[in-house]
């Protein structure tokens, strides 16, 4: 077994392994020198802040905590704006209100924001009318324009990606601790956007049950519920891009550890997975909490590498493994899975991605998942875990607080003609608003039923 301390880990040590999904840079001189100014500019997060997430991490994975972790596929330096980014935190709190009243349980509101900005492609490589260009890879290393210009690969890009990560983090940050997340004040999280009626009425009715909760706590104890009020929110983003993320590993002399400063929990995307691959070895020494894409493809062998390489402390907290099996494949390799890590006598937080095992292709050619394969793929992984005495500790959404059409289905029944209307996404396909609330909505009522159910055969046994 490897670990930082026994071996010689820094944070450009990935570079002597293969490293998946890297762009090719034409001049490496620039990439270093842009790597270096990124080194020497402040940290986006601090190590505090990464800890106490490991913390509430770890409180997941004893079941005490669920995460909710949402944004954007890719995240667009255009879409850096006020109104976008206040958006995407209002439905990400929303649900998480939600989410609250129906499990009873903290929630871990982790954004998939404020780095987002690098992708894995299928292919190295886009045709177009018999012309050859390297593929769009993120607003993080080149363009989406079908141009030769636009889609080579520019270090600059990787100094405007960690401004706007830091844009992006400010402006979150100042409107938490500002009220915006107040549980005293969710008017502030205005239902404008919601056109159902009985969306908006059932989350109304939320929004007061938790408000009479919140009077009734403070009117027999004479105290606020301080905890409640300031909601925290984190940043997450796919390690993808190594050199990026090694421009912000800092070593911290007073911990005596390495950290990645850009984020507070990275995460390896299924494709860059391989145990003996560049990016297992860069995650393996930094110490934030971690998570690891996995698919079906991920045999026991592959799953138990992953567990002993990148937690060999069996840190609690530190490993979140995100499944995402698609509708079709869950209630085959979930079992596997959950078996594989079982026999470790090691712990991870699993969490369920309903998004990426459902992509499918219209027969009109457009990319998009349908809602009830979601649904249905995140209520088999709470039965699926809760049989096998496990526990599903949160979900990992593609969400976006505008009114797209990229995904069908929903209480508005959005149709494959309703996808052109408003298709933005310039990679995946995402929940719109409405979409996502309703989710947080069926998730709650499923598990409010679940302990009617337990509570009723208890009663009667
Ligand atoms: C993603 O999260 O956007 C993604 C590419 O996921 P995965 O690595 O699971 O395919
Ligand atoms: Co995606």
């Amino acid at each position: 077994m490897r670990s930082p301390e026994s071996t010689s880990w820094h944070s450009a040590s990935w570079q002597t392994r293969p490293a998946q999904q890297q762009p090719v840079y034409a001049d490496p001189r620039a990439l270093e020198r842009i790597v270096a100014h990124v080194s020497r500019l402040p940290p986006i997060v601090v190590s505090w802040e990464i800890e106490t997430l490991r913390g509430r991490l770890a409180a997941a994975q004893r079941g005490e905590a669920f995460l909710l972790q949402g944004g954007d596929c890719a995240e667009a330096f255009a879409d850096c704006e006020s109104d976008t980014i206040a958006k995407k935190l209002k439905i990400l709190l929303q649900m998480s209100l939600v989410l609250l009243h129906g499990l009873k349980k903290p929630i871990i509101r982790v954004g998939r924001m404020a780095g987002q900005y690098a992708k894995p492609r299928s292919t190295d490589t886009e045709t177009r009318g018999g012309v050859t260009l390297p593929s769009y890879r993120g607003d993080l290393v080149n363009r989406p324009e079908f141009t030769p210009e636009a889609r080579a690969a520019d270090p600059e890009l990787l100094l405007r990606g960690y401004e706007r990560a830091a844009l992006t983090l400010n402006f979150v940050r100042a409107l938490v601790e500002g009220g915006f997340a107040d549980l005293h004040h969710p008017e502030y999280w205005d239902l404008g956007f919601v056109h159902q009626a009985p969306l908006k009425d059932a989350y109304q009715r939320i929004v007061s049950s938790i408000g009479d909760a919140l009077d009734f706590f403070e009117g027999i104890s004479g105290r606020q519920v301080h905890e409640a009020t300031l909601v925290d929110f984190y940043a997450s983003h796919e390690g993808l891009h190594l050199h990026y993320e090694q421009a912000q590993t800092r070593f911290l002399p007073r911990q005596n550890r390495w950290y990645n400063l850009s984020t507070h929990l990275p995460w390896i995307g299924m494709r860059t997975a391989a145990l003996e691959g560049a990016h297992v070895e860069y995650f393996r020494g930094i110490s934030n909490p971690i998570a690891v894409k996995v698919g079906s493809a991920m045999d026991a062998a592959w799953l138990q590498g992953l567990v002993t390489t990148l937690n060999p402390q069996n840190q609690p907290g530190r490993l979140t493994f995100i499944h995402r099996f698609g509708a079709k494949e869950v209630a085959t390799a979930l079992p596997k899975a959950i078996e594989a890590v079982r026999q470790t006598g090691q712990t991870v937080l699993w969490v369920c991605d309903p998004m990426h095992g459902n992509t499918e292709t219209t027969t009109g050619g457009i990319k998009t998942r349908r809602f009830e394969n979601i649904l249905k793929e995140l209520e088999l992984a709470f039965r699926i875990h809760a049989e096998l005495g496990s526990y599903l500790g949160g979900v990992h959404i593609e969400l976006t607080g505008d009114d797209v059409t990229e995904c069908t289905g929903g209480a508005r029944g959005l149709t494959d003609q309703d996808l052109q209307r408003a298709y933005r996404s310039s990679v995946d396909p995402r929940l719109n608003h409405e979409q996502a609330l309703e989710l947080a909505m069926l998730i709650a009522e499923r598990s409010q039923s679940r302990r009617a159910g337990k509570r009723a055969g208890t009663a009667s046994a």
